[in-house]
C-alpha cells in the first residue's frame, strides 16, 4: 500500500474521543498533506489508532518523529540502545507499574510530552486494554460554576509514585536528591489551553497534581478529588482494546489514560516513544471563551429538568388516595 491523502480514511469511534485510521502504512513514508490529515485527526479526535502495523522500532520512531522531537523518560525501563523508546515488557517475573492510574505523562515535568505512541508486540489474549478519557469533555460537563471557579487555579505537580523506585539506603538517597534538583515540583494552570484547538482543557491528574496553589490542605485535596472523579466519567472516555501491531497515538495535552493491569500474569510488550511539548498554556475564562464558538457541555443539562421522557405510570402506595 502506498500512502496518499487518498487513501487515508479517519473513523470516529468515540463520542468525544477517539478514531481508528485506516489506509495507511506506518513502515513507509508519510508526505505532507497526508500527515496534516492525520495531525488534524490527532488534535480532533484526541487519539489516534492504526491496526495492523507490521513495523521495526526505528519505523515507530520515524513515524513519530513527523509530530516532533522524541523525549526521554527519566525513571521508564529505557532501551539501552535507543534512550528515547521505552519498552514495557510485564509478565510474571516483572509486574507492570504504575501505569494503572489516571494519569498524562510525566506532568512533574515544566514541559510535559505533547504526545505519547504505543506499539502493540505481544498482547494477552484477555485484558489489558488501555482507557482514555477527554480532559476538553472533561472541562466541558464542568457545571458554569465550577468552571468559574477553577478558572486562574495553578496546581503543583510532582513526581511521588516515582519515588517509591528509590531504595532508603544512603546511594539511593543521593539518587532521589538528584532526581529533586533535575525535577523539582512545577505548577501549571488548573484549566489549560490546548496549544493548537485554542479550547480549555482540565489540566489535573491524580498520579502526579499534589496541591492546588494558595488552598489550605484539605480545600485542595477536596478539589482536587472533584476534579478526578469528573475524569472518570464514562461518556468522556474511550477503552483500546489492543491486538498485536496496533499502533496508538494520543494527545497527552487534552488526554489522561489508565492502563488495565487485569491481564497480570500474562505477558504484555508494548514499544512506547513520547514527543516533546512545550510550556502548559492557562485558559483564561474573560478572554478565551469568547474565541470559542461551540462551548456546550457533552452530558444533559441537569438543570434543565424533564426526566427524560420518565412519567409514573400508577399512584404510589405510601399516598394511597382517601375517599
Ligand atoms: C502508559 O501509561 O504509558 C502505558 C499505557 C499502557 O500500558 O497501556
Amino acid at each position: 500500500m502506498d500512502n496518499s491523502s487518498h487513501s487515508i480514511k479517519i473513523i470516529q469511534k468515540g463520542m468525544h474521543i477517539g478514531a481508528q485510521v485506516e489506509g495507511i502504512d506506518l513502515s513507509k513514508n508519510i508526505d505532507q498533506s497526508t500527515f496534516k490529515i492525520i495531525e488534524d485527526a490527532f488534535v480532533e479526535h484526541e487519539v489516534l489508532f492504526f491496526r495492523n502495523q507490521q513495523i521495526t522500532s526505528d519505523h515507530q520512531i520515524k513515524f513519530a518523529e513527523n509530530f516532533g522531537e522524541l523525549s526521554i523518560h527519566p525513571f521508564s525501563p529505557n532501551s539501552e540502545k535507543i534512550p528515547e523508546l521505552i519498552i514495557f515488557d510485564n509478565n510474571e517475573d516483572n509486574p507492570p507499574f504504575g501505569t494503572d492510574c489516571w494519569h498524562s505523562d510525566e506532568t512533574f515535568r515544566d514541559t510535559p510530552p505533547m504526545a505519547t505512541m504505543l506499539h502493540g508486540l505481544i498482547i494477552p489474549e484477555i485484558g489489558g486494554d488501555t482507557v482514555f478519557t477527554s480532559m476538553t469533555a472533561s472541562y466541558e460537563g464542568l457545571s458554569d460554576k465550577m468552571k468559574h471557579f477553577i478558572s486562574g487555579l495553578e496546581c503543583i505537580h510532582d513526581f511521588k509514585p516515582f519515588r517509591a523506585l528509590f531504595g532508603n539506603d544512603e546511594k539511593s538517597k543521593i539518587e532521589l536528591r538528584y532526581f529533586e534538583d533535575l525535577y523539582p515540583p512545577v505548577s501549571h494552570p488548573v484549566v489549560s489551553k490546548h496549544p493548537i484547538s485554542g479550547k480549555p482543557v482540565l489540566f489535573v491528574n491524580p498520579q502526579f497534581s499534589v496541591r492546588i496553589k494558595g488552598m489550605a490542605e484539605s480545600e485542595s485535596r477536596t478539589l482536587l478529588n472533584q476534579l478526578f472523579e469528573q475524569a472518570k466519567i464514562p461518556e468522556f472516555q474511550f477503552r483500546h482494546q489492543w491486538a498485536v501491531d496496533t499502533v496508538v497515538i494520543w494527545d497527552n495535552r487534552s488526554v489522561q489514560h489508565y492502563a488495565v493491569h487485569d491481564y497480570f500474569p500474562a505477558r504484555r510488550k508494548l514499544n512506547r516513544v513520547t514527543i516533546k511539548g512545550e510550556k502548559v498554556l492557562p485558559f483564561s475564562e474573560t478572554n478565551d471563551l469568547r474565541l470559542i464558538k461551540d462551548n456546550k457541555s457533552p452530558l444533559p443539562d441537569q438543570s434543565k429538568v424533564s426526566h427524560g421522557g420518565h412519567i409514573p405510570k400508577r399512584p404510589l402506595a405510601r399516598n394511597p388516595v382517601k375517599s
